[in-house]
């Protein structure tokens, strides 16, 4: 009685004076999160399959992390980075330097993936002193108003902000599996295609800036983007001098079994964006390039009062060492391929399911248009009710996509995938 009267008046209190603009995808009220299980207020235990959305790939309040975390506080919490320098960020950007794909060796820190997309487009704009951006339909980039400009995954993102940024066009993404019975070099020469009528006829290539793609698609429902594409617009964009942009936001630190999703396609972009899973959980964002790109962005150009944040730069750099030491870049492709291959064979000739497919850790189970809007509430509804937390994307909310921390028990995994698989079989 007690406890339900604490989960009542904290979720009241929320409903009262937290904004709802934001969508709540639950109303449970969390207390506790380890590993990947949480508890809730009423003493509810949960298996979490989302992970703050791709953010705890080492699994909720890791000893490692929290240890890292607690010893930064202990010698300060802010300074701001145009202030001076320190430890923890240094270490980071040279961290950062000596993992990522090509020549990028200067980072810029920001909070947040959206405001690293910000920061990354007003880069590309003043390295090229061009301001025009190419994106593309279905791709999500976040928040902040820039980020809101190239998204363009859902128009309700975009509602009421118009007019937002001049000079952003959308190219369609190659998606095959989206296309019945279109193959991948079909989708790829269409979408190239389209690329270069956007140049013909609404802007010069020499006058864009960059070109921001998301190697595997996220928000707009799983897709990874064919290597040839992405190896076709790195030549593209050379050719003309266009900055090409990788968000790496949601696949970076081995979520889709590379550390990188661009090693994938071994195609090295101009300005990496990252944030999510780069810091386990504390707010950071980064913008890597190389020095000659950053030294085009003037001094005082940009900047952040707590953009790189001591204990950001601090649980990031434990985060990845935890990524690193418990090879969880490999496990990531293994164990991926080994989640994909049980599904496809546990769901085997349900009617309704139109693709299980996965690049790593980054698996997507994707539902038929003519069912999925009623189909994927109901099974995301039943896997909570059987206390497991899912999410869905894509651009008809289609695909229930899985984004377990990269260092998951076997227990814990097993336990998950049954709920789920029982959750589908009891709904199609
Ligand atoms: C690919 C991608 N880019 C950018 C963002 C925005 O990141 P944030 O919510 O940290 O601003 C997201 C968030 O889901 C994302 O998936």
């Amino acid at each position: 009685m007690k406890l339900q009267n604490k989960t009542t008046e904290i979720r009241e209190k929320a409903k009262k004076h937290l904004s709802p603009v934001m969508t709540r995808v639950t109303e449970l009220v969390i207390e506790k999160a380890k590993g990947a299980r949480f508890w809730t207020a009423d003493g509810d235990e949960y298996i979490d399959f989302v992970s703050g959305v791709a953010v705890n790939a080492v699994g909720h309040a890791n000893d490692a992390m929290v240890d890292a975390i607690k010893k930064q506080a202990e010698l300060f919490i802010h300074f701001g980075l145009n202030y001076g320098y320190y430890e923890s960020a240094a270490n980071l950007a040279e961290k950062i330097a000596s993992i990522t794909p090509g020549n990028l060796d200067t980072v810029f820190f920001s909070n947040s993936g959206g405001e690293a997309i910000d920061g990354a487009l007003k880069l590309a704009r003043a390295a090229t002193g061009r301001p025009g951006i190419i994106s593309f339909e279905g791709s999500f980039h976040g928040r902040t108003l820039g980020a809101t400009a190239i998204t363009a995954s859902s128009s309700k993102y975009r509602k009421y902000y118009e007019p937002i940024l001049g000079e952003v066009h959308h190219a369609p993404y190659p998606y095959p599996s989206q296309l019945k019975g279109v193959q991948e070099e079909e989708a790829t020469s269409y979408c190239l295609h389209q690329l270069q009528k956007i140049f013909d006829l609404r802007i010069d290539p020499s006058r864009v800036a960059a070109v921001v793609i998301e190697p595997v698609m996220g928000e707009g429902g799983y897709f990874p983007a064919p290597p040839a594409f992405l190896q076709e617009l790195r030549k593209i964009t050379k050719q003309h001098g266009i900055l090409l942009i990788f968000d790496e936001v949601q696949t970076g630190f081995g979520r889709t079994g590379k550390m990188f999703a661009a090693e994938h396609s071994g195609v090295n972009p101009d300005i990496l964006v990252l944030a999510k899973a780069l810091s386990g959980g504390m707010p950071l964002g980064a913008i890597v390039a190389s020095r000659e790109i950053h030294e085009k962005w003037p001094t005082g150009g940009h900047g952040s009062t707590f953009g790189g944040n001591p204990i950001s730069c601090a649980a990031a750099l434990a985060n990845i060492h935890i990524i690193e030491a418990e090879k969880l870049v490999d496990r990531s492709k293994d164990l991926g391929a080994r989640i994909v291959e049980r599904l496809q064979q546990s769901l085997n000739g349900i009617q309704g399911i139109k693709e299980i497919r996965g690049l790593g850790m980054m698996i997507g189970l994707e539902f038929h248009e003519d069912i999925a809007s009623h189909a994927v509430p109901v099974i995301k509804q039943k896997c909570l009710d059987h206390k497991l937390l899912i999410m869905n994307c894509g651009i008809q909310g289609q695909t229930i996509r899985l984004m377990l921390p990269l260092n998951i028990n076997e227990v814990d995994l097993d336990q998950g995938l049954s709920i789920l698989e029982n959750a589908v079989k009891d709904t199609l």
